[in-house]
């Protein structure tokens, strides 16, 4: 869609949704000062997009439905953001939403930049693994950060994502989420959303950092294979019905950037607090790999730079900044 044709399709979007009940071709044409034969031929195109609009001679056109496409128009629609610009750049398809992004921070894209898809073709999860993509089903989301830290820090920004991400899941659908060190969001045991964090960093400061979020939203697990049916969920799985894409990545994006700020302007104790009380790890007996080291201990929670403190069964205090947890008990 070329960029005057968007705007175009934005006015006549607008006028609809104000118009009460029927807009005659003739007052949009007058308000657009486009011919009515240019008003039908955009009505068409935003019907191909999927919106319902339906025509009725004399009368003009009505507003019935909006796509649960993840449009910059959609999501970026009365979006309140902030700290961050909310520069929204969708596509179709890409490798990765990650990769795209960390590419325009390269290029000096700004802190804010969005970038989101409708599939990936090579997602990356955490620690070389693949992110199941598949088309017009889940969220697949990359924010270009560029916050004024010590590298150090960056690690609590997957927290300052975690957060967010169940934030956002309660608000939009009362899903109760639980979640595992450092950045797995799980519901019943299975995954539903995981976190890449990703930085270009010197040894005293952060260039940019690139958070990107994945979610299942609509995602039918029978097209899972079967190894990973066992392992993930969608939301659509746990609630029983379909949900609006476009309504929770808006509140998504609303979560990041009350948390990124919450982060820069309220510091990093607040993080940790909120994290270690979401993920009531506080006295959890866990079994955590780290570069193919094995810990066993109980959690006493995270420390000033968001590593993972453990207490060996040896009264030893350990350290983890990467890995993941293997097994958890109550003590
Ligand atoms: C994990 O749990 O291992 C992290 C998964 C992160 C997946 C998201 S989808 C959007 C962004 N682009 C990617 O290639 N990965 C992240």
């Amino acid at each position: 869609m070329r960029t005057s044709d968007d705007s175009i399709n934005q006015l006549i979007l607008t006028a609809l949704e104000q118009g009460k009940g029927y807009v005659s071709g003739e007052d949009l044409s007058e308000q657009l000062g486009l011919s009515r034969a240019a008003i039908w031929k955009r009505i068409r195109v935003l019907r191909g997009y999927g919106y319902k609009i339906a025509a009725k001679p004399h009368l003009g056109y009505v507003l019935v439905q909006r796509p649960d496409r993840l449009s910059s128009q959609e999501i970026g629609r009365d979006l309140k953001m902030s700290r961050l610009a909310g520069d929204l750049r969708t596509y179709g398809e890409v490798t990765s939403t990650n990769d795209l992004a960390y590419e325009m921070a390269l290029r000096g894209a700004r802190e804010g930049v969005v970038v989101i898809a409708e599939a990936q073709r090579r997602g990356r999860g955490r620690m070389g693994r693949l992110w199941f993509s598949p088309q017009g089903k889940n969220l697949y989301l990359s924010v270009i950060l560029r916050p004024s830290i010590v590298p150090r820090l960056v690690p609590l920004l997957t927290y300052v994502g975690v957060i967010s991400t169940l934030e956002a899941l309660s608000a939009s659908f009362s899903l109760a989420a639980q979640v595992k060190w450092p950045n797995d969001v799980l519901v019943g045991g299975k995954k539903l959303a995981g976190l890449l964090n990703e930085v270009k960093a010197e040894t005293d400061r952060v260039d940019f950092v690139v958070l990107g979020f994945g979610v299942n939203l609509n995602m039918e697990t029978e097209i899972l294979s079967e190894d990973l049916r066992e392992k993930a969920t969608s939301v659509m799985r746990e609630l029983g019905h379909r949900v609006s894409r476009v309504d929770f990545t808006r509140c998504l994006l609303e979560k990041i950037d009350f948390w990124y700020d919450a982060f820069l302007s309220r510091g990093v104790e607040l993080i940790i607090q909120k994290w270690e009380s979401v993920a009531q790890i506080r006295g959890k007996r866990l079994t955590v790999e780290s570069f193919g080291d094995l810990y066993r201990g109980v959690a006493e929670g995270l420390d000033r730079d968001g590593a993972l403190v453990l207490r060996t069964e040896r009264d030893k205090r350990v350290r983890i900044l990467a890995g993941d947890v293997l097994g958890t008990t109550r003590t």
